[in-house]
């Protein structure tokens, strides 16, 4: 059966860190891993974490199956913690919360919910959007449209053209937004521009998706909730889809959750039991360490304080790293506009280079970057950032 099967070219990503990790060049610089990295260029786990994994292990009793929902605790506390307390929709009991493998698992779950609530809907994302969201939805028969959303010449938002693209969907239409630190170009809508699109999701009858993978690495937990929570006081139907990788370090654990708001608590019944009849025919039940993780840690006011203080400290690196990169570009000569770097919020910014620049920064400066160029800011640190400057003053010949 397999006779027809040829060998797939690696996926871009994985194989740029394959390639980053044969180079003997010690100067290199590795700005296409998605994952956070600290001043020394690590990704280490979060002291809250490892607090709650020695509680975890000192009280778990048992390793047998988790029923559907997963950790009852953790989806409890995703649903207080993206809708706030105070929510409506929660306090009507249309909301459900379902823990899933990871943001991708929440989103892939999220698509056949709805091959399965109806077959027909098409699904709408910005232009760009994260690679996966283009393989994942059309992979599970969703068919797949875009919105315009980043403008390369000035490398901001196309918010009018996007507000005319948002006008046109309707009933029968699923549209995908970014909560926050939008993958691959770094920019959000601000509050102001989120109420339009709530207004607009509101009388044109669409029902909004929002992929929350980087919540607390923009502006802070509570506003990074902004577009879920407006959304949620105005839609009567909702698909969330969080992951709690980044924000709490937790990658290979497979942290997440898909979220549902439903116009009543009996819908809103009807569909967490379809969520369990899709995923019983996927992976059959999630897996209980990470979000036994989470759940221990947002339960503990000292531990909760202590993630908010950690994912802080990723998040002004962040943004600090951006106001820096920017700062030192603008210093060095290069004449170039590169502002936009400070103003974008999350790992991701295109560079706005062509392929052949970033082939010369590959194969003359042994700094490894996606095509397109978008470069992970948290790679950057005290050690790599001039050698990269001037690496990039010398492939715009300025
Ligand atoms: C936009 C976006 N959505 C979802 C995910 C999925 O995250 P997870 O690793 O939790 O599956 C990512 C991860 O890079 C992402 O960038």
């Amino acid at each position: 059966m397999f006779e027809h099967l040829d060998a797939l070219p690696p996926d871009p990503i994985l194989g740029l860190i394959a390639a980053y990790a044969a180079d003997p060049n010690p100067k290199k610089i590795d700005l296409g891993i998605g994952v956070y990295r600290d001043e020394f260029g690590a990704t280490p786990m979060l002291d809250c974490v490892v607090e709650a994994e020695k509680i975890l292990l000192d009280t778990q009793t048992t390793k047998t199956y988790l029923g559907p929902p997963g950790v009852a605790g953790f989806n409890q506390a995703i649903t207080e913690l993206i809708l706030g307390k105070d929510s409506n929709a929660l306090r009507q009991g249309r909301v459900r919360t379902v823990q899933t493998p990871g943001g991708t698992g929440a989103l892939r779950v999220a698509a056949d919910l709805i091959k399965v609530a109806k077959p027909e809907s098409e699904l709408w994302a910005s232009d760009p959007t994260w690679a996966n969201h283009l393989a994942l939805f059309p992979g599970a028969g969703v068919s797949m449209h875009s919105y315009p959303y980043f403008d390369a010449e000035s490398s901001s938002l196309r918010f009018d053209d996007m507000v005319d693209a948002l006008q046109q969907r309707g009933p029968g239409d699923v549209v995908l937004f970014h909560a926050c630190c939008h993958n691959p170009c770094g920019i959000s809508p601000n509050p102001e521009q989120w109420q339009i699109i709530a207004d607009i999701a509101c009388v044109q009858g669409f029902t909004p998706m929002v992929d929350m993978a980087y919540m607390g690495l923009e502006r802070g937990v509570e506003e990074d909730c902004l577009a879920l929570r407006l959304f949620s006081e105005q839609c009567p139907e909702l698909i969330f889809a969080s992951s709690c990788s980044k924000n709490f370090a937790m990658y290979r654990e497979r942290v997440g959750a898909i979220t549902i708001v439903a116009q009543d608590e009996e819908k809103a019944a009807a569909v967490e039991s379809v969520i369990h009849n899709v995923t019983r025919k996927n992976y059959s039940m999630p897996p209980a360490h990470g979000p036994a993780v989470v759940d221990i840690i947002l339960h503990s006011d000292d531990l909760r304080a202590q993630w908010i203080s950690e994912l802080g400290v990723m998040r002004d690196r962040i943004n600090g790293l951006r106001k820096e990169l920017s700062e030192k570009i603008a210093a060095s000569g290069i004449q170039r506009d590169f502002s936009f770097i400070a103003r974008q919020s999350g790992m991701f910014s295109f560079m706005g280079l062509t392929v052949e620049q970033v082939h010369r920064l590959r194969d003359e400066f042994a700094i490894y970057t996606v095509n397109s160029s978008r470069v992970n800011v948290a790679s950057f640190n005290d050690n790599n950032m001039d050698y990269f400057i001037e690496a990039l003053a010398r492939v715009l010949d300025e």
